[in-house]
């Protein structure tokens, strides 16, 4: 009767692992660059909301945030994308959000130099930018830097709007999150 008993027991165990694992939620992973710190603030709404884990990209020599411009410009000129300080195994993760400032209308070279280093195909891949005056190609150049991805619809806010409380970049991010159905596990 005991033996029947753990049998059952062991039974009904792997019955509901394998059920669980049938119905997993899909990993998810927020992966961003930040000079100025706007895109870490809409970083954090978006890994509030969805959980899973977060990747700050960081650059071995960090741009010089009062010489940005220039620093960037000379990097542009001479074809150098920034050597990377960090790196994140992703194989795991099944999506993966990209998140960028606009630098000269496009990606930030140091996201640039993400999206060249890892292999993105077969991944859900969902962009999202700040800017200061428009989000320009932001969205659209990381999408094109992901051959073989699956994509979902992005996201861009200024780097006014997203620290100002009366443009509720929360709110936002949420809506746009029901929008492209990604569940969000925290709304508080
Ligand atoms: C090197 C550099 C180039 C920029 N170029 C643009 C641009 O072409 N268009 C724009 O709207 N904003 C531009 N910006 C402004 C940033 O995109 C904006 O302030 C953004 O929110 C900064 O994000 P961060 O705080 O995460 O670094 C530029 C900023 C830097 C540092």
């Amino acid at each position: 009767m005991k033996k029947l008993l753990i049998l059952i027991a062991t039974g009904a165990l792997l019955f509901f692992s394998a059920g669980a694992c049938a119905t997993s939620e899909p990993k998810t992973l927020t992966v961003y660059y930040s000079l100025w710190g706007n895109t870490a603030i809409l970083a954090d709404l978006i890994h509030q909301a969805v959980g899973g884990d977060i990747f700050v990209i960081e650059t071995e020599i960090p741009y010089p945030a009062d010489k940005a411009h220039a620093a960037a410009q000379k990097d542009i000129n001479e074809g150098i994308l920034p050597a990377l300080k960090n790196k994140v195994d992703i194989v795991s993760y099944d999506i993966i959000f990209i998140g960028t400032p606009n630098w000269f209308g496009t990606v930030a070279l140091p996201v640039q130099r993400f999206l060249k280093e890892y292999d993105l195909s077969g991944k859900t891949i969902v962009p999202f930018a700040t800017f200061g005056g428009n989000v320009d190609k932001c969205l659209t150049d990381i999408v094109a830097a992901a051959p073989g991805a699956t994509l979902l619809e992005g996201f861009s806010i200024s780097g006014d709007d997203v620290k100002n409380p009366e443009k509720d970049a929360k709110q936002q991010v949420l809506d746009w999150l029901a929008r492209i159905n990604v569940k969000v596990v925290e709304s508080k």
